[in-house]
């Protein structure tokens, strides 16, 4: 696995001659912020050796390099999920580049049904915790060069870019929530027990990305940030029919607040 790392990092750098400080990871709906990030150079997955290959509608496929927030920045836009058929480790496997590529810090986005009874549709949350039900993508082999067997998950978000979100957003009159995503494998929508089951043992909000790319960066110890866009609501009373298509739809138009927040971000980091 090193080798193919390592050889897909060699080709974006011949590629691309860019050395990006922070990665990001554009989910469902929020490719948009693309259009802020001053491009320099652009690779489809299909063109890069080694990298899965993007299914899903709304997940356009490429890695952009450029400035944003005048920081250099290596985008997935379009990510890779478990349900799509990939190993957990082929999932993984961009983050793992771009730790090689040089990232300091990682940006993820996201798509998620809230069942917190206090969110709304469209809110944002930002991520201070998680619950990991997608199967770990650090399981079999260890390479003691990426990190150790056994990582620490206490400090998974990072606190400073925490507060420097809140702070951003407070400033910009943005209402962000805080609190627990729980991962799930689907690509079934929950049921309402499931939802209630979710609420119970701890979440705010359901998904089916960003806890495998963000498990393997802290393996790898990179500070992780990561934000959800509340596109449904999965609480009692509340829940109503939802497809993917309404999912993208509730996402870009929150998209402009998480593109200002996290340009806002890198501005300041
Ligand atoms: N559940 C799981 N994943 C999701 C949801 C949801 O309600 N909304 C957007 N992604």
């Amino acid at each position: 696995m090193l080798e193919k790392i390592k050889e897909t990092t060699a080709y974006i750098k011949y590629k691309t001659g860019f050395d990006p400080e922070v990665g990001i990871i554009l989910g469902t709906g929020l490719g948009g912020l693309v259009k802020e990030i001053e491009i320099k150079e652009t690779l489809p997955y299909d063109t890069i050796p080694n990298f899965p290959v993007s299914t899903v509608e709304g997940h356009s496929g490429k890695l952009i390099f450029g400035l944003l927030g005048g920081k250099k920045v290596v985008a997935m836009q379009g990510r890779f999920h478990f349900y799509e058929g990939y190993d957990i480790t082929q999932v993984v496997f961009p983050v793992r580049v771009m730790k090689f590529l040089g990232i300091k810090k990682l940006f993820v986005s996201n798509a998620s049904g809230g069942v917190n009874p206090d969110f709304e549709i469209g809110d944002l949350m930002i991520l201070n915790d998680h619950i990991n039900l997608i199967p770990n993508p650090l399981m079999g082999k260890n390479y003691k060069e990426l990190g150790p067997r056994f990582p620490d998950m206490s400090d998974t978000y990072d606190k400073t870019l925490i507060d420097l979100a809140k702070e951003i957003a407070k400033e910009n009159n943005i209402v962000v929530k805080e609190g627990v995503y729980t991962a799930v494998t689907g690509p079934t929508f929950e049921t309402p027990a499931e939802y209630k089951y979710y609420r119970i043992i701890g979440s705010d909000t359901v998904g089916m990305s960003t806890v495998p790319e963000v498990i393997t960066a802290r393996h790898m110890n990179i500070p992780c940030f990561a934000i959800s866009v509340i596109t449904d609501l999965g609480v009692p009373g509340k829940i109503v029919e939802v497809s993917h298509e309404e999912v993208q739809e509730v996402a870009k138009k929150s998209e402009t607040k998480m593109t200002l927040l996290f340009k806002e971000i890198l501005k300041k980091i």
